[in-house]
């Protein structure tokens, strides 16, 4: 089998599932089985694929039809430039969460010397961004980093990734059921800037079910639903907790979906009167992240 066959027979085999892209799909999936670039893959159409190649390409073809995300078939996502590994105890990273990583290193660049804490790290793709970002700028010793989860499967990736970036001294992976045990363990925090940054689960039940089986099969539940009627029980818990710190110098920067801004306004006006709090829009014009400082 060569290139242009491969590409043939997946492509009508993923087509026909009703996959829109499937032809961006089965030139990665060949990519990722040959070891080739797309681009090389694209200009030799008579490219012979071994007989290992070929098993591991129409493997991965037949695990696309039934749905699962290409990313977990090749065990790699390109986020903010980097190249990470997820599987499935791990979200794979979104393109709209880069927003969050920018903003997390305007914050850093605006408080010099602060901590930076990445609540829900999951793959760790935000705070390995903001610390390849800080490095590159020569700054990364002047920042204390933190990764935080609830799931050691998701902090093993975190770390794993955090290696691969030639990062691993650089960022702090801990496991915490949101902010508790942190605060509690770093009291030298107090008196000192700390930008958190948050891509917490924040669907309910309802919207769980409704989600297409791509998403809901195979990405973990505990990343994506966050509890109570209205998915945003963990987000009001984790500003509550903000609050009980009773630190100032307090920069927050969280994302959420589109129709819940009201309801986090109104959350954070509750939790944190005396806070200022502003949102922003994503490049499809949908309200998608929060930013909150006292
Ligand atoms: C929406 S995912 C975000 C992952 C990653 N930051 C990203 O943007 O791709 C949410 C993450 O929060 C973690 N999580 C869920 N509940 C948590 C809790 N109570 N405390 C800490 N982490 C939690 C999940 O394990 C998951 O990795």
């Amino acid at each position: 089998m060569n290139t242009k066959e491969a590409l043939r027979k997946a492509k009508s085999a993923l087509a026909k599932t009703g996959l829109k892209e499937y032809y961006l799909d089965a030139l990665v999936l060949l990519s990722h089985a040959t070891n080739k670039s797309k681009e090389y893959l694209l200009a030799h159409p008579e490219f012979k694929l071994s007989p290992d190649q070929k098993a591991i390409f129409l493997r991965s073809v037949n695990q696309r039809k039934k749905k699962a995300p290409v990313a977990y078939i090749t065990g790699n996502k390109e986020f903010f430039g980097i190249n990470l590994s997820v599987n499935k105890h791990v979200l794979i990273p979104r393109p709209e969460t880069e927003m969050l990583v920018e903003k997390g290193i305007e914050l850093a660049s605006k408080h010099a010397h602060s901590t930076v804490v990445d609540m829900g790290t999951g793959s760790g793709c935000v705070i390995i961004s903001i610390a390849r970002a800080l490095k590159n700028q020569s700054q990364l010793n002047n920042y204390k980093l933190f990764g935080i989860d609830i799931s050691l499967e998701a902090l093993k990736t975190a770390r794993q990734n955090s290696r691969k970036s030639g990062l691993e001294n650089d960022i702090i992976f801990l496991k915490g059921n949101l902010l508790r045990s942190f605060f509690e363990q770093q009291k030298d925090l107090i008196g000192k800037p700390l930008i958190i940054l948050a891509n917490l689960p924040y669907l309910s039940a309802g919207l769980y079910q409704k989600l297409p089986q791509g998403i809901s099969y195979y990405e973990p539940k505990t990343a994506l639903v966050g509890h109570g009627d209205d998915g945003l029980d963990l987000y009001r818990r984790f500003f509550a907790q903000i609050r009980d710190f009773r630190q100032s110098n307090i920069s927050i920067c969280f994302e959420f979906s589109p129709e819940q801004k009201e309801r986090l306004e109104k959350i954070i006006n509750n939790k944190i009167p005396f806070a200022q709090t502003s949102f922003q829009k994503d490049l499809s014009g949908r309200w998608r992240i929060g930013t909150v400082l006292f």
